[in-house]
């Protein structure tokens, strides 16, 4: 019964705000079936933990997947505890939801490849971003076009907060996949949650090669996220890299995507530096931007951080500038929010929505210090 409930709580999606909804997936979540084996869940205290842990599991998917919905929770993730300090219970709930999702449809996985797609849904919904819109289509059509290649995809996707790296990853699992995030070709990976523990690091060692090596078997195309990869510990490289390299073994064409702030501040000076000579934004390429945003990741501290050791070992296909929003930037963001919740705007509204959001620097007030990060929850206050 709970499993039912819990499906709901990831599945309803009604009020999230990114221009978006794909009309085939509207009902989805409305013919839930039971999971037909009670014997599935085997030992109470296993269940126990289940149910402990799966509201802050469900919690951290749902801000994955919408991340307007979870403002102001961003910050609580490295306090969090899991019952015993276990990966068990995650593992045995991450299956379920695969379990759950198999029973369901089998076409689960179902691979897309909709490049027409992705470059109208990235050109539409991803404000700002000429450069990492280029970027990727160029990468993606290239490595698709590719046919048995035997060199996994990475792309390292860099920028400020709320700038749009999520929402350009959950675009192209939507065009790629028939089932967007919930396919089955699909892990995510968030530091806090799956990997919290230090202490644990032999056991997400196993876990992380278990899981992504059961995903490739089973699809032909897996995609890999790994959420806020700064924070990933540089020890589960060791995981990672047969599957990162090229190997002939590999039977599957695999995609990661690295998302991180790292090197952040390389960009923004190149942006700044740009608006201050008085010249277009859009004039930017990634010429521009790749040194200093390559020099900011590898200053840091060297080997302590994954994206900048995943560079130094040359596993990087493309490094995927995102540009600081402006104001205009922001207020489009704002309008597809109205529009996503089927609200009428006007200017005004607009302006109200970005009028108390914080500008950078000081003196300009050019940049949106949090991206397009607070404008959801900000016109959800306005409608109350
Ligand atoms: C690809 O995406 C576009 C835009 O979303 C859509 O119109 C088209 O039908 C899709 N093509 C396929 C084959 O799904």
């Amino acid at each position: 019964m709970w499993g039912t409930i819990l499906f709901l709580v990831v599945f309803s999606s009604a009020g999230h705000c990114n221009g978006h909804s794909r009309p085939d997936n509207k009902d989805q979540h409305e013919e839930v079936p039971a999971v037909n084996n009670g014997a599935w869940f085997t030992g109470v205290p296993q269940m126990q933990d289940l149910t402990e842990v799966s509201w802050e599991y469900m919690q951290d998917l749902q801000c994955w997947l919408w991340p307007e919905k979870c403002e102001g929770d961003q910050h609580t993730h490295s306090s969090w505890d899991w019952p015993n300090a276990e990966w068990k219970p995650l593992q045995l709930l991450s299956d379920w939801y695969s379990r759950v999702i198999e029973d369901r449809d089998l076409t689960y996985g179902r691979i897309t490849n909709n490049l027409t797609g992705l470059q109208w849904d990235l050109g539409r919904r991803v404000h700002g971003q000429h450069l990492a819109v280029g970027l990727i289509l160029s990468s993606l059509e290239k490595f698709l076009r590719e046919d048995g290649s035997k060199k996994p995809l990475t792309l390292s996707f860099h920028g400020w907060t709320g700038t749009g790296k999520n929402l350009a990853a959950k675009i192209i699992a939507e065009n790629l996949y028939k089932d967007g995030q919930k396919s089955l070709c699909i892990r995510v990976f968030i530091p806090q949650l799956h990997f919290p523990h230090l202490s644990h690091m032999e056991a997400y060692k196993a876990q992380l090669a278990k899981q992504i090596t059961e995903v490739t078997l089973r699809c032909l195309q897996p995609l890999f996220v790994f959420d806020e990869a700064d924070k990933i510990p540089v020890a589960l490289l060791d995981s990672l890299l047969p599957f990162l390299r090229p190997a002939e073994t590999h039977k599957s064409q695999s995609i990661f995507i690295f998302l991180s702030a790292m090197g952040a501040n390389g960009i923004n000076e190149v942006a700044l530096n740009f608006w201050r000579a008085g010249r277009h934004r859009e004039e930017i390429t990634a010429d521009d931007t790749d040194r200093p945003l390559k020099a900011a990741i590898k200053r840091k501290e060297g080997d302590m951080f994954l994206p900048s050791r995943l560079l130094q070992e040359g596993l990087i296909d493309a490094v995927v500038p995102f540009l600081p929003l402006e104001r205009a930037h922001v207020k489009l963001c704002a309008r597809d929010c109205f529009v996503a919740r089927g609200l009428p705007y006007t200017e005004t509204a607009l302006q109200k929505v970005i009028q108390e959001l914080l500008f950078v620097p000081k003196e300009e007030q050019l940049f949106s210090a949090k991206g397009c990060k607070l404008v959801a929850q900000r016109i959800y206050f306005m409608e109350l």
